[in-house]
């Protein structure tokens, strides 16, 4: 089963990096712009130090998480985990994280929501790329929520919610710039949480869906998303896609390379 879930990731990263292009294979504005200048921003170092110190201290961190599921679970952790290998396995860090850095950076949002925060390397990343933004971020188990919320406690734009995705955002009316939805991997879902988006949504607003080729069922959905006449710009980078309501352009797909 393993094999075979890695052998399809293998022929699909295959796929992709056929498919996929630079700033010289577009022709909008919007994805040139995003090709040449967002994903070519550099990290700074005192963020690259920044985030290795925060990734570091969970790293090293020996206790313990009773955890709450929500959704698919976790391919590779059971009830009880060590927060160490909930950092090394279930984060937004590496090239991905930082492309959270470079977005928030680039197109300054002024408000900003996460969907799951888990041990907040993504809400991190997020806020240093605008430390003018308001960060939002949504967690749906409490013990979870209760450490995390403490481990970000010195970044004053974060501020960490305790509520399930759907409770979230049925109570909430706030527009947000840029959304990231990175919690409950089943493609059903994240299409509900679209649907739930969709009244706050504005002409703009960015949405990142983490982990599109997480299952089958993920990529599936993630084709249905590319297909919905509503979002009127998508981008495929591989383990991320990015949707944009852009009410102004003819709808367009694009597979960037990252
Ligand atoms: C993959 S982790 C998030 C990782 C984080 N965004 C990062 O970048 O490091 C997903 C988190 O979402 C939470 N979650 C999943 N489905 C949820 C739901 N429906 N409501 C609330 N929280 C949920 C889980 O408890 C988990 O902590």
């Amino acid at each position: 089963m393993y094999l075979r879930l890695s052998m399809n990731i293998a022929l699909e990263f295959f796929q992709y990096l056929l498919k996929a292009k630079g700033r010289h294979g577009t022709h909008s504005p919007y994805v040139y712009d995003f090709v040449d200048v967002c994903l070519r921003l550099p990290i700074p170092s005192d963020i690259k130090n920044g985030f290795k110190n925060y990734f570091h201290r969970l790293h090293t961190n020996r206790s313990s998480i009773e955890v709450m599921d929500y959704g698919a679970g976790s391919k590779k952790m059971g009830k009880r985990r060590r927060v160490s290998k909930m950092a090394r396995v279930s984060g937004s860090n590496g090239k991905y994280g930082e492309l959270l850095f470079r977005i928030t950076q680039h197109y300054k949002p002024a408000k900003v929501l996460e969907l799951g925060t888990s041990l907040g390397l993504g809400s991190w990343m997020l806020s240093r790329g605008n430390t003018n933004a308001a960060v939002t971020t949504v967690e749906g188990c409490p013990n979870t929520y209760n450490f995390v919320k403490n481990e970000l406690s010195s970044l004053s734009n974060i501020k960490c919610v305790n509520a399930s995705f759907v409770h979230f955002l049925e109570s909430n009316h706030t527009h947000y710039d840029v959304v990231y939805i990175d919690g409950d991997h089943r493609g059903s879902s994240v299409i509900e949480m679209l649907e739930l988006l969709e009244p706050i949504l504005k002409d703009e607003t960015i949405i990142i869906i983490d982990d599109i080729r997480w299952s089958e069922d993920m990529l599936n959905h993630w084709k249905q998303i590319v297909a919905m006449d509503r979002y009127h710009l998508t981008m495929d980078l591989f383990r991320m896609g990015i949707v944009v309501k852009r009410t102004h352009q003819q709808k367009e797909h694009f597979i960037v390379k990252y």
